[in-house]
């Protein structure tokens, strides 16, 4: 599946940025809007889309001033077909659009709750009008094992139902990778491949180490903290 992972895998986006021409950003999930205000230091463009709208408005606020993210708010599966349309026109020669899918449930003020996840939907969109795109969908543990916490399990599509509709519109190269399902036209599989190589076997320790250096917690913090999410676990099953 890939190690647990926090927010989109910048080293990714970044390759995708230089060596595919992927020089617009398109998120469906805001939030509070960490990921578009990253993006937006790199990308030509980048456009974000929220469901809730208390968290759009405040969002929006937060970054007025950076001038190019586009706050939508709505279902992504309204707004998608519009964004793409308008961006089919701006895209010069062989530019590509980047998604990062992350409009789901997550608990507390996030909205989708009565539709959990949009994921198939956004796919068919995306792919239907714009097949060159490089999709990334975060979350790719939840994906496969729903959160017992936060999703319902019927409303989650399972990893084969997601590969039947990236695969719908022509074959493309789909992987897992730091809990991002990733997936690109087949034209440009190699060069991802040789992206991954390196990194494969290496993951979890990699991960681990870069976790403890985020949170900034020990290593018997971490043990700790993972040993009392399992123990409650255990309990109620
Ligand atoms: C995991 S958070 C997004 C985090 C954000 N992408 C980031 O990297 O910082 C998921 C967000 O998706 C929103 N959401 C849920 N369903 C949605 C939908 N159908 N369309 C748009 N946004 C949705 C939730 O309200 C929530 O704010």
């Amino acid at each position: 599946m890939g190690a647990y992972y926090f927010g989109i895998p910048e080293d990714l986006a970044l390759f995708f940025y230089k060596n595919h021409n992927a020089k617009y950003f398109v998120e469906t999930g805001t939030y509070m809007g960490g990921t578009a205000y990253w993006a937006s230091n790199i990308f030509k463009n980048v456009v974000t889309i929220e469901i809730v709208e208390e968290i759009y408005n405040k969002t929006k606020e937060a970054y007025k001033n950076v001038a190019n993210i586009r706050f939508m708010n709505g279902k992504s599966t309204i707004i998608l077909p519009e964004i793409i349309t308008q961006l089919n026109q701006e895209l010069l020669d062989d530019e590509r659009i980047l998604f990062w899918l992350d409009a789901h449930y997550s608990g507390g003020v996030t909205g989708g709750e009565n539709l959990q996840c949009p994921l198939i939907e956004e796919i068919n969109l995306i792919l239907k009008l714009n097949f060159n795109s490089i999709i990334m969908i975060d979350d790719a543990r939840f994906v496969l094992c729903a959160n017992p916490d936060k999703n319902i399990l019927s409303d989650m599509p399972s990893y084969d139902v997601i590969l039947a509709a990236l695969n719908s519109h022509g074959k493309r190269y789909t992987i897992i990778w730091r809990d991002v399902v990733v997936s690109v036209p087949i034209d440009i599989a190699e060069s991802v491949y040789r992206f991954f190589q390196p990194t494969v076997g290496i993951q979890g320790t990699m991960f681990l180490d870069e976790y403890i250096e985020r949170s900034k917690l020990s290593i018997q913090k971490i043990h700790y903290k993972i040993n009392k999410k399992l123990r409650a676990i255990i309990k109620k099953v």
